[in-house]
């Protein structure tokens, strides 16, 4: 640890305590849903599972609730809804990270977790900070117990990508595949058309391109936080891209998170199919997934938005602002990929009420309702008297009755997504959070939302409702 490293400590440390002993309740904090002690965070990093224990790093500004200087922040869990804050893990202390320890992975092997990451730096001068003025560096730090760090060493800077892309290029993912290392990263060209570079390395030290990867048409100019992974038998390119211009998205976030399926190998000549959405609600972005010991494919997204001010988070008042989301379960049925809630969920579920066709429940802010059978294709329910979940005219709507700053809404007002048929819908509150899994989890629509009271009215005739409150 260097002098700047052991100094930064202190002080993220005096902030934490400062911030924890501020007068406001923490109303809105969630319960089992990973979020900050103090200051601003964003995307999931170093997602893993490590000699058993979850570790989950993030995005974390601490010295600013609207978010700076990023840090990576540290915490564990043996359940994944449980975290416990362990403290900042990496600082921007070195030349090639000193504006901020970007987003980036882990991968577990032979008693050591490797984290790579983005070190971002931004020289000062009249630069456009797009294709010049600023450094992208590809980082490699290893720890063997997840909480002490050894050296941080420069991988890759600017001159090892490609001559026809801007500055940016970030979030390193590292898999392992038939004895080779494959790293893919997010980039946007000088021709502002989004794509991802694919490195391979025979000793996860040394890379080389491989292949650049992106669609037949432009799709939007960056390609942030992309992940790579297969699961009975579809391999899967995620991307949270920004830019997406036209009909099909102005209805929707400033920017999105979904995945291609991939045709051929991501090394050598390969395509993508449609892009398909992660989650059509207002906060989700930069998802990152990670394999648990026993075998599942576990996503994590942040549960929040960049460049959306239109939205006010009212943690900002309590000293800290957004979080994750619950960790989904990828998993394919009948050719379909769907999440839901990690089912270690299950086990903190107590029945709260059961019904046919309608519900009214009032003053619970931590729980599950599950709405199956659903018939004629009819279902409207009112969360904390504030989120109208509703389907009609085959489409799945999310909106707020009264958008405004400085409600329930955060200035929030209306997402929906075009939907067949409704078989069943699963709602998870967990005090200010809000994720609607639809049929199954084909489609998932996240927000955060702050309400005063917390009565939860569903209307869905003849359709099987079941209630639980979550407990710890
Ligand atoms: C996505 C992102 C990443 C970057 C990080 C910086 O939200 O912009 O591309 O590494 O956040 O905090």
């Amino acid at each position: 640890m260097n002098a700047l490293s052991k100094d930064l400590t202190k002080l993220v440390k005096m902030i934490e305590k400062i911030e924890s002993r501020s007068g406001e309740p923490d109303r809105f904090r969630p319960r089992f849903h990973l979020a900050p002690p103090a200051g601003w965070l964003n995307d999931p990093n170093g997602l893993c599972q490590y000699q058993g224990l979850y570790h989950a790093f993030f995005q974390y500004s601490p010295f600013d609730v609207e978010g700076g200087l990023k840090l990576w922040g540290h915490s564990t869990s043996r359940d994944m809804l449980h975290w416990e804050y362990q403290g900042a893990a990496l600082y921007p202390d070195q030349p090639f990270d000193c504006h901020g320890v970007y987003s980036g992975c882990a991968l577990t092997e032979d008693g050591r977790i490797s984290f790579y990451y983005t070190g971002n730096v931004k020289l000062d001068g009249d630069f456009d900070y797009v294709t010049e003025g600023r450094e992208a560096n590809t980082i490699l730090v290893e720890s063997g117990d997840g909480f002490r760090f050894g050296r941080k060493q420069l991988l890759m800077t600017n001159e090892d990508y490609p001559e026809d892309v801007t500055k940016h290029v970030r979030d390193p993912k590292v898999w392992k595949e038939n004895g080779i290392y494959y790293m893919i990263q997010g980039a946007r060209r000088k021709d502002d058309v989004g794509e991802a570079l694919l490195f391979a390395s025979s000793d996860r030290i040394h890379w080389l391109l491989k292949n650049r990867i992106t669609t037949k048409e432009p799709f939007g100019f960056m390609w942030e936080c992309p992940d790579y992974f297969e699961i009975d038998g579809k391999k899967i390119l995620s991307a949270s891209v920004q830019g997406l211009e036209g009909e099909k998205w102005k209805d929707k976030n400033v920017y999105q998170s979904g995945y291609f399926e991939v045709k051929g190998h991501v090394a050598e000549q390969c395509t993508l199919s449609e892009y398909v959405l992660w989650d059509c609600g207002f906060d989700y972005y930069a998802p990152q997934s990670f394999e648990t010991e026993d075998g599942r494919r576990v996503q994590i997204g942040w549960m929040g938005m960049p460049d959306c001010p239109e939205h006010t988070n009212r943690t900002i008042e309590d000293g800290w602002q957004h979080c994750f989301t619950i960790p989904r379960e990828i998993y394919v049925k009948d050719g379909r990929v769907l999440q839901r809630p990690v089912r270690e969920l299950e086990e903190r579920k107590r029945i709260l009420a059961e019904a046919t066709g309608g519900l009214y429940v009032e003053e619970e802010p931590v729980y599950e309702a599950r709405i199956a059978e659903i018939k004629e294709n009819q279902f409207h329910a009112v969360l904390g008297e504030e989120l109208i979940l509703e389907y009609r005219d085959s489409r799945f709507e999310m909106r707020f009755i009264n958008p405004s700053k400085d409600n329930a809404s955060g200035g929030r007002t209306l997402r929906y997504q075009e939907i067949e048929t409704l078989n069943n819908v699963t709602i998870l509150t967990d005090v200010s959070t809000c994720e609607v899994f639809v049929n199954d989890g084909e489609y998932v629509f996240s927000t955060r939302f702050y309400p005063e009271n917390y009565g939860l009215q569903i209307q869905a005739d003849e359709a099987k409702l079941k209630m639980w409150e979550l407990v710890s």
